[in-house]
């Protein structure tokens, strides 16, 4: 049987509106029959609301945004609350990608409260985890996901009927062009099942992502690790067709 799948474009600070809609156009012309996977983009801001109406078009494909608030509302200039999310249809959610934490210093105790304002909306999270290079140097691995999964989801009673998926991004394979290597991710993902096994998930699914320089040559063997359901892809998702090569693999 094969196993559920996700395809998820992160385009990070990509794409004009006129660059995302040709892309979502050429999308929608391609033979989406091709793979069982659950596409998923997560644009800008700027161009989610415009690009959700293609969901009706093409019911292969939903979106995400890439952050939320870890307020409700109020005077938080620049932000943009879970509320204004669910009020355009949008269906998914980033939390706590690795720029996120380390570039505007998010906390792991906002990433909790995002993360619980996502479990009672009708979105559901994407929660990016993953070690930098020197806690992956040091040993620290194991200790840093335990960290970050049990912190963010501390606020959950898992009784709400939600698909939760946990990304696994090492930070050190992010952008480089080499994703980690299969012992790496083998390992890493084993860690993280034993993580999960240990929480009482009740009504919730969770499946489990790898990101980090995934691309067409290596997506079909990182997918044939056991537990690993699919992929965040940063560079490889902002073209269409390299995006679809390696929607059509998994
Ligand atoms: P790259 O695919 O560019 O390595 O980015 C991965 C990522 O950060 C997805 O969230």
């Amino acid at each position: 049987m094969s196993k559920t799948s996700f395809c998820i474009a992160n385009w990070k600070m990509n794409k004009t509106i006129q660059e995302a809609t040709d892309y979502i156009e050429k999308i929608n012309k391609m033979d989406l029959s091709k793979s069982s996977a659950k596409m998923i983009i997560c644009p800008s801001y700027t161009n989610l609301n415009d690009l959700i109406r293609y969901e009706n078009k093409i019911n292969k494909i939903t979106f995400g945004a890439q952050n939320v608030s870890s307020e409700n509302k109020g005077s938080f200039t620049g932000e943009v609350s879970i509320s204004m999310l669910e009020s355009i249809g949008c269906s998914w959610v980033i939390i706590g990608h690795s720029e996120r934490r380390l570039i505007m210093q998010e906390k792991d105790s906002e990433i909790a409260r995002k993360i619980e304002l996502v479990y009672n909306s009708t979105l559901n999270p994407i929660l990016c985890i993953g070690e930098t290079s020197a806690e992956n140097k040091n040993g620290e691995t194991h200790k840093v996901l335990e960290r970050q999964i049990n912190t963010a989801f501390e606020y959950l009673d898992f009784e709400n009927n939600k698909e939760i998926l946990i990304a696994y991004e090492p930070i050190w394979a992010i952008g480089t062009g080499t994703a980690a290597d299969r012992k790496s991710i083998e390992s890493n993902i084993k860690i993280i099942k034993n993580i999960i096994n240990n929480i009482n998930t009740k009504n919730c699914n969770i499946y489990l992502l790898y990101g980090g320089s995934v691309d067409e040559n290596n997506a079909s063997d990182i997918f044939s690790i056991d537990d690993v359901n699919g992929f965040l892809i940063g560079t490889s998702s902002l073209d269409v067709e390299r995006f679809y090569d390696i929607y059509r693999q998994i």
